[in-house]
């Protein structure tokens, strides 16, 4: 696509959005959601506040990428951790999404398939949104040795310690996951590094228009019990955290 055609950069929430925005030439309100023209690390951008949720996600992405024209769709914000490793203030990019609630109920217990697939029995199973190759190796080698901030004692319940920035699949569905059993289902079934609310509607209205997508998210909270305290104590931060990595990401594109 053209180079001159702007990033689109998306971010759930205020707090999420207010790292990345540099406003400066005007905006446009439509369907709701205002749209503000500005740079991102001297690229051309529109920045916008979708709202949560999958479908705000997806309408937001196809008005950037069809009425902005938006070459590249990019979301920084914050997750829920799955992958027990990781810790809050830990960055996750999305090298595969998911949509972990399209799908069938079976015996009670959902079953993930693609969206827009049927979600019948013989029907192929094997969900997600795969960043391409190219894509991911430049990321890898413009993020490495990024500098992320350092967290408090009073972040990590623990000592002092250096967050760090992760590869792998993120889940997105319309649950805020507070619940711990959850989370264990979904890094047995997905392997996630990471749950949010709108990354992999993002990708699927991007891969529909045959743009590249970069999904970036700090996280919060663990998607346990606490959550709901920790989203709200934690969300500043990591917020904070993970605009700093999209805005080194957005140097490939
Ligand atoms: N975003 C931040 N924390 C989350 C969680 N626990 N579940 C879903 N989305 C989130």
């Amino acid at each position: 696509m053209n180079d001159a055609a702007p990033l689109g950069i998306l971010s759930a929430i205020p707090e999420e959005l207010r790292h990345l925005e540099d406003r400066t030439e005007g905006s446009e309100t439509l369907a709701g959601l205002s749209f503000h023209r500005g740079r991102i690390e001297g690229r051309a951008a529109v920045f916008v506040e979708t709202g949560i949720g999958k479908v705000n996600a997806a309408l937001t992405a196809t008005i950037l990428a069809q009425h902005f024209g938006c070459r590249a769709l990019i979301f920084g914000g914050v997750a829920g951790g799955i992958d027990p490793a990781l810790g809050i203030g830990d960055v996750v990019v999305a090298t595969k999404l998911v949509q972990h609630d399209y799908g069938a109920l079976v015996d009670g217990r959902i079953e993930a398939y693609q969206p827009g697939i049927a979600p019948l029995p013989g029907v192929d199973r094997s969900p997600g949104y795969y960043m391409g190759r190219t894509l991911e190796t430049n990321l890898r080698a413009a993020l490495a040795g990024i500098e992320l901030p350092s967290l408090a004692a009073s972040v990590t319940g623990e000592a002092a310690r250096q967050a760090s920035l992760h590869f792998g699949t993120v889940v997105s569905g319309d649950t805020f996951v507070n619940c711990g059993m959850t989370r264990e289902r979904m890094e047995r079934e997905f392997g996630a590094l990471a749950v949010e609310m709108e990354g992999a509607a993002v990708a699927q209205v991007a891969e529909r228009f045959g743009r590249p997508w970069i999904v970036v998210r700090c996280l919060s909270d663990l998607a346990g019990v606490d959550s709901h305290l920790n989203f709200p104590a934690f969300l500043p931060v990591a917020a904070k955290a993970a605009a700093v990595v999209v805005r080194q990401a957005v140097q490939v594109l």
